[in-house]
């Protein structure tokens, strides 16, 4: 691979930025100094050092976060905060964008990555992502309301036709709190499906992606990086 494409993968900016540190003499493979941009490094063999500091090699990032309520899963926002403010600038210059949205008062699982083919998967309806929910409800769902919410109910979409949503799952929790997992993303789904059967939430959290769960011990508003196992769990989505 040409040490240009190797250091923006290695987040070092554009191509032009890495073009800049090379005839600034900053960069060298195997402890020789390289300043032809057209230089090939060996991924597997070679070790690239920017000023001294090793230069890891990394396409695709993939984070983890726990989004708190007052932020909008968007990378900007007129008025307040989003996600991507969130980041430190060792995520930053990798330039991850939000797998999805979750409305500005909903905590819990967000994934970011620059992997657009990943992206792409979580949030198609084709792909039948299942991402469970827990909601905090006030109002009284019945069992007649729970088997409704299991088989599809009808929730109107602005000017357009009212549409069924698919079977969700939803389990009990107890205390006001019931667990539901659907594989569409509509605007609000979660909200108006509640609403359908008399149901308001009163407070939403994603607790997970598919397989892939939010780590409990992330606090609200931090972020990490998946372990392989994790990234394991969820590459898949996007073949
Ligand atoms: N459904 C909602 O109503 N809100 C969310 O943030 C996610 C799903």
């Amino acid at each position: 691979m040409r040490i240009d494409k190797y250091l923006a993968h290695a987040g070092y900016g554009s191509r032009n930025d890495c073009k800049q540190l090379l005839k600034d003499k900053a960069v060298q493979i195997d402890g020789v100094l390289v300043k032809d941009a057209k230089t090939k490094v060996d991924i597997q063999a070679q070790v690239v050092t920017v000023r001294g500091t090793v230069a890891e090699y990394k396409e695709f990032i993939y984070l983890m976060m726990n989004k708190p309520g007052d932020c909008l899963s968007a990378t900007k926002d007129k008025s307040g905060r989003t996600v991507i403010d969130l980041l430190s600038e060792d995520y930053l210059k990798y330039a991850p964008v939000p797998a999805g949205r979750l409305d500005r008062d909903t905590e819990g699982l967000m994934l970011l990555t620059n992997d657009g083919a990943l992206v792409h998967g979580i949030i198609s309806p084709k792909k039948e992502v299942y991402k469970r929910y827990v909601a905090k409800i006030s109002g009284e769902l019945t069992e007649e309301g729970k088997a409704k919410l299991e088989s599809g109910v009808q929730i109107l979409d602005g000017q357009n036709e009212p549409f069924t949503t698919k079977p969700a799952k939803v389990e009990m929790l107890g205390d006001g709190l019931v667990g539901i997992e659907i594989a569409e993303g509509k605007f609000h789904q979660v909200k108006r499906m509640f609403a359908s059967v008399g149901c308001k939430v009163t407070y939403l959290k994603r607790e997970a992606i598919g397989a892939l769960e939010l780590d409990p011990a992330l606090g609200l508003g931090e972020c990490r990086e998946l372990t392989e196992e994790e990234l394991g769990l969820i590459k898949d989505i996007k073949k």
